[in-house]
């Protein structure tokens, strides 16, 4: 396949870019570097398989040649970026999201859009399974980044219906791994980061809120599954094992062998208390399930840290 991957120099856009060329597919990766950086794809520039084009996927994109799949990966998403970038998460969700739909439309690939469990908001059923509408508050401060999501959701649903586009929805899940920014905000990366320091870890609330963390390759696993499969529709990918932020702070505080103490902030608004995938879709039609246990992949996640501050 020659695939486009937006968002190629972020977090998952970047990994998704080395299991593709790893698997021998031809890779065109596009981004305009607001929240990702080179680091993220410098060990590709080499490659033959490996492209990359500098720019912003909220304008009209032309890429030469044929695509067979293109990965609408593109977008600020943590919750520290997009407060940061209210108006640029709006725009590549919804203007960025059609671009990328118009040319999946005129090559005839495949689209997949990255789009996430916050469709659910804060959730009043747990665990979420994809026929769940969500709850989510429209003009609260994550509603420039939900209610995004939610539009390119319905932009692409629309494509398929009505331009028959193949259209496949990746609702993600906290995923964590190599390659998240230290002060991303995401509570993996400033766990590990403030344990490492040895300083307090920031627990938000009084850190009973659940969140299920998978780790980076069992998603893009699941991801390219999911790319392969026939479904358009929204599907789960996330890892089911769910737990408190306390539990999640004491267990960084073994593995990073450090005693760090908690400090205590508010709850941001609208914070979603519960989080947990129902992946009984992506385990029937992908035969998919994540492998690698939260110890495992906290441990690599560590490593990379240790290398990084
Ligand atoms: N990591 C997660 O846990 C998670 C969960 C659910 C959904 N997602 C979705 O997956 C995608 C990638 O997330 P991530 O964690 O890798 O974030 P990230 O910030 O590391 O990567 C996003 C990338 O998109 C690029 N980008 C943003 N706007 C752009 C634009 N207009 N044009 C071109 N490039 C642009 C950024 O520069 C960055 O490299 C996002 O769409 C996000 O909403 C991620």
């Amino acid at each position: 396949m020659r695939v486009l991957v937006t968002g190629a120099a972020g977090f998952l856009g970047s990994h998704i870019c080395d299991y593709l060329a790893g698997k021998g597919h031809e890779v065109v990766g596009m981004d305009n570097f607001i929240t990702g950086s080179t680091d993220n794809i410098q060990h590709l520039f080499g490659n033959k398989k490996f492209q990359f084009v500098e720019y912003n996927v909220t304008n009209f994109i032309h890429v030469p040649g044929k695509l067979d799949a293109v990965m609408h990966f593109a977008s600020p998403a943590s919750p520290v970026d997009y407060l940061n970038y209210p108006i640029p998460t709006l725009k590549v969700g919804a203007l960025g999201t059609h671009k990328v739909l118009g040319l999946a439309k005129a090559k005839g690939a495949v689209f997949m859009l990255a789009s996430t469990s916050e469709v659910y908001g804060d959730p009043e059923v747990n665990p979420q399974p994809e026929t769940y509408w969500g709850n989510v508050n429209p003009v609260g401060p994550r509603g420039v980044y939900d209610e995004a999501k939610r539009f390119a959701e319905a932009m692409a649903m629309a494509y398929h219906s009505f331009h028959g586009v193949q259209v496949r929805i990746a609702r993600i899940f906290n995923t964590y791994g190599p390659r998240m920014r230290a002060g991303d905000g995401r509570v993996v990366p400033n766990f590990i980061t403030q344990a490492l320091r040895g300083r307090p870890l920031t627990v938000y609330g009084d850190g009973r809120q659940t969140r299920s963390l998978c780790y980076v390759s069992d998603l893009v696993e699941g991801l390219y599954r999911l790319l392969r499969s026939n479904i358009n529709a929204p599907v789960n990918i996330g890892n089911p094992q769910e737990i408190t932020m306390l539990e999640l702070a004491s267990t960084i505080g073994k593995l990073t062998g450090r005693k760090s103490k908690l400090v205590f902030k508010p709850l941001p608004q609208d914070d979603p208390r519960v989080r947990r995938p129902d992946i009984s879709l992506a385990k029937a039609k992908l035969k998919w399930r994540p492998k690698v246990s939260l110890n495992d992949g906290l441990g690599r996640t560590i490593g990379y840290f240790k290398g990084k501050i």
